[in-house]
C-alpha cells in the first residue's frame, strides 16, 4: 500500500488552548504570500501572522505606517489559500482601529469576511481595551500586542527592549491584564525582558501569552520569517535566529542566471520546445519562403 499522509486538521482555538494545558509550545510565524504559506503549512506551523511588517519586508517602506487595509486583505487572502488549516491572524494596520471602536470592528470584520482569517491582532494596552472588547463582542477572536509595538516606534524611542525598569514593566503587566479582561484570547509580548514575560505568562488566566524576542517562558514563540532566512537586507534584529541564508542562495542564483544569459549558456534544449520539421516547412511555404 502506498504511504498516505493525512491532511492536518484545521487549527482552532480549542486546539491552541489544549496545547497550553498540556504545556506544549505553540509555533507561530509571519507570512505574507501563497508559496511561503504553502511551505509553512507543510512544515506544520500552527499559527501564521499576516503582519503589517509586510510594509517593510514586502513593499519596501521604511516603517509599517503606510500599510492599508486593502494591502493586508490582498496578502491575507493569498496566505489563506496557501495554508488552509493554519490559524491565520490578520494584523490591523495603522489607524484602522485607533480612531474608534466602530472603525476597529468594521476593519476586523474585513479580515474575517474577505480573507478567511481566524483572528485579528492589534497593538496597544489599556487604551485599546475597548477596541478589543468591541471586536470580541462582535464574535471575532482578538490578540493584543505589547512591549515593542512598531506602529508606536516614534513614541517608544526606536526599536529597543521595553519594560526594563520596574515602573515600565508594571505598566506592561497592567496592560496585559486590561487586554485579558477585555477578552483578548492571546497577547503577544515583543522584546520585553524574559523575566517579565515569565511573570505575565504565570499570571495569565485563560489567555495565551506568545513571545517574540521575550524569552522561552511564554506559551509559544513567534518569529519574523524574513529575519529567519536572511530575506530582509536592511536590518537583522538580535532576537531573530537565522535558520538559513535564502537571501544568499537567491542572490547567487540570480547572478548565475545573468552570467549564463550573457555567455549564451542559457537556455539549453531541455529549456525550450521544438516543432516538427514538416510543420515548420509548411509554415515557411505558407509565408512564401519555401
Ligand atoms: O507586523 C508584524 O509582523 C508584527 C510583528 C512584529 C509581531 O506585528
Amino acid at each position: 500500500m502506498p504511504e498516505t499522509t493525512q491532511p492536518r486538521k484545521k487549527i482552532t482555538l480549542p486546539y491552541l488552548f489544549d496545547k497550553v494545558k498540556k504545556g506544549e509550545p505553540i509555533t507561530w510565524l509571519t507570512c505574507y504570500d501563497y508559496p511561503t504559506a504553502y511551505l509553512q503549512e507543510q512544515a506544520g506551523i500552527e499559527m501564521i501572522l499576516v503582519g503589517d511588517s509586510l510594509g517593510m519586508t514586502m513593499l519596501g517602506y521604511d516603517s509599517t505606517l503606510p500599510v492599508t487595509m486593502d494591502d493586508m486583505i490582498r496578502h491575507a487572502q493569498a496566505v489563506r489559500r496557501g495554508a488552509p488549516t493554519a490559524f491565520v491572524v490578520g494584523d490591523m494596520p495603522y489607524m484602522t482601529y485607533q480612531p474608534s471602536v466602530e472603525t476597529a470592528i468594521r476593519n476586523a470584520g474585513r479580515f474575517m469576511a474577505e480573507a478567511g482569517c481566524d483572528a485579528i491582532k492589534l497593538e496597544g494596552g489599556a487604551a485599546m481595551a475597548d477596541r478589543i472588547k468591541g471586536i470580541v463582542d462582535a464574535g471575532i477572536p482578538a490578540i493584543g500586542h505589547l512591549g515593542l509595538t512598531p506602529q508606536s516606534v516614534a513614541a517608544l524611542g526606536g526599536f529597543r527592549v521595553q519594560g526594563k525598569s520596574a515602573a515600565l514593566a508594571k505598566k506592561i503587566v497592567d496592560d496585559a491584564k486590561a487586554l485579558e479582561k477585555a477578552g483578548a484570547f492571546c497577547i503577544l509580548l515583543e522584546m520585553v525582558p524574559d523575566r517579565l514575560c515569565q511573570l505575565i505568562t504565570e499570571r495569565a488566566e485563560g489567555c495565551i501569552i506568545m513571545s517574540l524576542g521575550s524569552g522561552p517562558h511564554a506559551h509559544g514563540q513567534l518569529l519574523i520569517y524574513h529575519d529567519m532566512f536572511g530575506l530582509y537586507p536592511k536590518f537583522k534584529p538580535k532576537m531573530a535566529k537565522v535558520y538559513g541564508n535564502a537571501g544568499e542562495v537567491l542572490l547567487n542564483g540570480l547572478k548565475a542566471y545573468r552570467d549564463e544569459v550573457i555567455n549564451r549558456q542559457f537556455p539549453q534544449p531541455e529549456n525550450w520546445f521544438g516543432m516538427p520539421d514538416e510543420e515548420f516547412e509548411e509554415l515557411k511555404r505558407m509565408l512564401g519562403e519555401a
